[in-house]
């Protein structure tokens, strides 16, 4: 493969999804067919807790961001795990079908879950579209403009004196001399070559 960045080219969204008492931010969100009953499918990673969580329940929500909404969603939803804090705890919602939508969002898309696929490290989640509303026309979100922006949406603060790898897609922050060996980012997945000393 010469170069594989040329997938950043396929243009994704940012979006906070949502089940039963979990939710994370994702990007890998799919319109597979927007005929009268548009099925959506969503990539979760395995070791996110909100996977756990998708397994277990047959509803799902999408909360599209919008480019104006607050970092602080992203920051929560997709720099966290609701295994360590409740992310729902200092956000607004509102409940569809017993799963909290985010009301600082451009709208929200609920799902009934019609299927999961094993796409190795991610699970790829199926779901049939049954509510949807708009609340806002404001521009959406897109994963490439956040990854050109991410400061401004999550605001990372390196600790002074100590030597920190960033995270070149996501932003994570790890504390070390040296990568160790086989590092994989907790929050996006990518291998240490995405890593940049700073
Ligand atoms: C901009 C952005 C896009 C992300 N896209 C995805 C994605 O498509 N799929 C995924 O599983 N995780 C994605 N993540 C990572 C999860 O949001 C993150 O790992 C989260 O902390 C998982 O939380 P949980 O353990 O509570 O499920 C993304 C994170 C960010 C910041």
């Amino acid at each position: 493969m010469k170069d594989k960045k040329i997938t950043r080219k396929i243009s994704q969204g940012v979006y906070v999804l949502t089940t039963k008492n979990a939710g994370c931010i994702v990007d890998a969100v799919s319109l597979i067919s927007a005929s009268d009953n548009p099925i959506i499918s969503v990539s979760v990673m395995k070791t996110n807790f909100t996977n756990e969580a998708m397994k277990q329940n047959d509803i799902f929500a999408l909360s599209v961001i919008g480019k104006n909404s607050n970092g602080e969603i992203i920051k929560t939803f997709g720099y966290n795990s609701m295994r360590d804090i409740n992310k729902f705890e200092n956000v607004n919602t509102t409940e569809i079908e017993d799963i909290k939508v985010i009301n600082d969002s451009l709208g929200y898309m609920v799902c009934e879950k019609i299927d999961e696929i094993d796409a190795e490290t991610h699970t790829l989640f199926l779901g049939k579209l049954i509510h949807a509303d708009k609340f806002s026309d404001e521009e959406e979100l897109t994963y490439s403009y956040f990854q050109n922006h991410k400061e401004d949406y999550i605001k990372i603060k390196t600790e002074t004196g100590k030597t920190a790898w960033k995270c070149k897609v996501c932003g994570y922050i790890y504390y070390g001399e040296e990568l160790p060996e086989n590092y994989k980012c907790p929050i996006c997945g990518v291998s240490s070559d995405y890593f940049e000393k700073i």
